[in-house]
Parts: C-alpha cells; sequence; structure tokens
C-alpha cells in the first residue's frame, strides 16, 4: 500500500519520542512492503520560532493532503508566558484539531502486567483494566468565547446537540465491538451543556443503539470510581475538558503517562494520531523519555487511517514484547532502565523479526 504520513515532531521530548515512532512504522513498511511516504513538517512552539505562527500555511496544507499525521507533543516554557499572542497549545494544536476537523479522541488505557508494581494503586484494583475514552476534541469550554482583563476572565462552555450526537455514535461504535457498556461522564446537576450533553447521548443510545448500556455518572464521582473500580469500565465517553483530565488520572492505572497512544478522528479515514503526554520539558533533551505512547501511536495510524489491523496488531506485540523482557525506559523502572532510543530499537527488532 501507498501512504502519505505528515510529521509534526513539535516540541521538548517530542522530536525524541516521534524519531522512534518513525523508526516503528518505517519497520513495518519494510516487513511488510508498503511504501509510506514521510513529510516532516514544523508544528508547535518550534514553528513560533522558525515562521511566526505555530500552524503555519505550509504545514496545514501537508496535514490536509496526506492519509494521516503523527504528532509528538507541543508547547514548553520558552512559549508558555500567558501573555504571549500567540501559543503552541492555542493557536497550534486546538487550531490544527479545529481546522482538521478531528472531533474524536480516542484514548485506549491498558495496562501491562509487568508495569503493575509501577503503578501508584494498589495491585488488586488493577486486575483486567480494559477500557476506552472517547473524548470530544473540538467543542466545550476549549473553543467558547474566551474574555480576560486584568480584573475579570471567562471562558464559555458551549456544545451544540449534532457535537453532541457524533461523539456519541463514536463511543456507540466503539461499544458495539467491545462490551457493549458506555459510561458517560458530565456535571449535569450543575452545568447545562451537561444537561444537553446527558439527554442527547440517552435518547441517541435509546433510539440508535438499544443493544448498549449507558451509565451516567458525575465528573467528580468518575475521578474516584476510576481509581476504585476501573475495570468495571469499557468505553468512556467525556467532553473535552473532563476527557482530557481523566485521561491523565488513567495513565496511572498503567504506570506511566509515556505508555498511552491516542487517535484524533473526524468524519473519514483521516487522523492524527498523538501520545496523550505533552512535551515533558522537566526531562527533554536527556534521551530518557519513553517513546511507546508515540509508538503505539503508530499502531492506531495503520488501524484507523489505513486499515491495517494485521501491522497495528505487530507493533503492540512487540512493544508488549519488549516490555515482557524487561526492557524498559526510566518512567517504568525504579532501578536500571534505557534510553528512548535504545527502547525504540529495541521495538523495531522486533517488528523485523516477525
Ligand atoms: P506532560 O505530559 O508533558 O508531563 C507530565 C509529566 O509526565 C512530567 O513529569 C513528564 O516528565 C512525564 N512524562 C510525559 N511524557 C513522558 C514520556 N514520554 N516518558 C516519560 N515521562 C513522561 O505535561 P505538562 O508538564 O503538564 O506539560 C508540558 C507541556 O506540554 C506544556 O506546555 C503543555 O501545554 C504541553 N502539552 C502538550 C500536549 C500535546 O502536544 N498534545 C499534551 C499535554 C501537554
Ligand atoms: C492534550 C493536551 C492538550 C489538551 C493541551 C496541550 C491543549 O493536554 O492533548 O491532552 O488539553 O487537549
Ligand atoms: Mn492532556
Amino acid at each position: 500500500m501507498k501512504a502519505d504520513i505528515t510529521i509534526m515532531s513539535g516540541d521538548g521530548v517530542g522530536p525524541e519520542i516521534t524519531r522512534e515512532a518513525v523508526k516503528a512504522l518505517q519497520a513495518i513498511g519494510a516487513v511488510f512492503d508498503h511504501d509510506f511516504s514521510l513529510n516532516e513538517v514544523l508544528f508547535g512552539g518550534i514553528a513560533i520560532d522558525e515562521t511566526g505562527t505555530p500552524y503555519p500555511e505550509k504545514t496545514q496544507q501537508a496535514c490536509k493532503n496526506s492519509d494521516a499525521v503523527l504528532l509528538g507533543a507541543v508547547g514548553g516554557p520558552k512559549w508558555s508566558d500567558p501573555n504571549m499572542k500567540i501559543r503552541p497549545e492555542k493557536e497550534g494544536l486546538l487550531e490544527m484539531r479545529a481546522d482538521l476537523g478531528i472531533y474524536a479522541n480516542i484514548r485506549p488505557i491498558k495496562t501491562y502486567q509487568e508495569l503493575i508494581d509501577n503503578s501508584p494503586i494498589k495491585n488488586r484494583y488493577l486486575e483486567n483494566i480494559d477500557m476506552v475514552f472517547v473524548r470530544e476534541l473540538t467543542g466545550g469550554i476549549y473553543f467558547g468565547e474566551k474574555k480576560k482583563t486584568d480584573t475579570f476572565a471567562s471562558d464559555i462552555c458551549e456544545y451544540s446537540k449534532v457535537e453532541i450526537e457524533r461523539i456519541t455514535r463514536v463511543a456507540a461504535n466503539i461499544a458495539q465491538g467491545r462490551r457493549k457498556k458506555i459510561t458517560s461522564v458530565d456535571k449535569a446537576n450543575v452545568m447545562a451543556t451537561s444537561q444537553l450533553w446527558r439527554s442527547t447521548t440517552t435518547e441517541l443510545i435509546e433510539k440508535e443503539y438499544s443493544e448498549l448500556e449507558l451509565e451516567h455518572i458525575f465528573i467528580d464521582a468518575a475521578t474516584m470510581h476510576l481509581l476504585s473500580r476501573p475495570a468495571d469500565f469499557d468505553v468512556i465517553l467525556t467532553d473535552n475538558l473532563f476527557g482530557d483530565i481523566l485521561t491523565d488520572e488513567a495513565a496511572m492505572l498503567t504506570g506511566s503517562i509515556g505508555m498511552l497512544p491516542s487517535a484524533c478522528l473526524g468524519e473519514d479515514s483521516f487522523g492524527v494520531y498523538e501520545p496523550i503526554h505533552g512535551s515533558a520539558p522537566d526531562i527533554a533533551n536527556q534521551g530518557i523519555a519513553n517513546p511507546c505512547g508515540a509508538i503505539l501511536s503508530v499502531a492506531m495510524l495503520l488501524q484507523y487511517s489505513l486499515s491495517l489491523e494485521e501491522e497495528a496488531q505487530v507493533i503492540e506485540q512487540s512493544v508488549a514484547g519488549v516490555i515482557e523482557e524487561s526492557i524498559l525506559t526510566k518512567d517504568l523502572t525504579g532501578s536500571g532502565y534505557v534510553s528512548t532510543e535504545e527502547m525504540g530499537t529495541a521495538v523495531t527488532k522486533k517488528i523485523l523479526q516477525t
């Protein structure tokens, strides 16, 4: 197969982890004889430095002309002064998500037996965890009108019924291929958007997906249930902000945020794939970042944008195999550890051995 893939390494640990993910992608190309054409473009803080804007026209065109985008992470102390007019997160990441119409953020949470002791949660809570977050990505409080003066600030949270329906369908379609259960998270006891969220999800699931079970829980309780009964969850449907917060919390069930991939999807097969973590400036340029979230994002890219199921599984098995052999980056171990590059090379070797 031929595919055009745009690479946006971004800032901080972005280039370090993306390099390893690209190695895995190229290994898949070699093993399965696919012609992946890779095009690296500027995005985020580095794009501000070099072009004055975090999502330059050339980057926009590259994304739109490709089958999928692989993204590292953006942001960092150099660009985090809130008074800056242009920032990697808002004018870069959020603008890109809106521009490309990728409203569905899929974040699977998978634990590995070998990493269980690395989680701060007691082992007995961590058996049989297998959940997928479906987070709305282009609406809510992130995108409503913002106002700020020296003495007043506001963020408007908005959702239309259509936006809630389309993300609910994504969650429902995923739940159908799994344990057929959706947990929708909201704050319907306080927020109008959550009340519309609750009534819309209820109505749609009853009408179009009556075989699915739908439960509603409040966000405050959700943060607790996620730790006290994580194995009960199958598909968790959230708005933009709640999903952002809950997935970082869920990362701690797995032992490290460095393990988790994500897919950002719209109406067709195009998608942007990125680890759920950020640019990790505290560990950038030390060669210790965990590249697995980025590598597993390649697996999601192969699965969702290119329909290459077997190839996606080879990546997942290769990562699992490396972890089984205790080849671990610093975040995954209390004692000895391998570098970002060594971890990437170990996964790539496994892919080449298939
Ligand atoms: P972060 O996810 O970058 O880091 C949180 C903690 O997790 C840090 O201690 C970091 O060292 C650790 N960590 C993250 N990724 C890791 C990896 N691959 N291996 C090992 N450890 C890892 O979150 P933050 O510190 O709140 O944010 C840093 C910057 O990243 C900010 O500018 C933020 O806006 C940005 N950010 C970007 C994205 C994105 O591009 N999608 C996502 C989240 C945060
Ligand atoms: C993420 C990040 C972003 C978000 C930030 C950097 C804008 O935290 O992708 O999870 O909140 O969506
Ligand atoms: Mn986040």
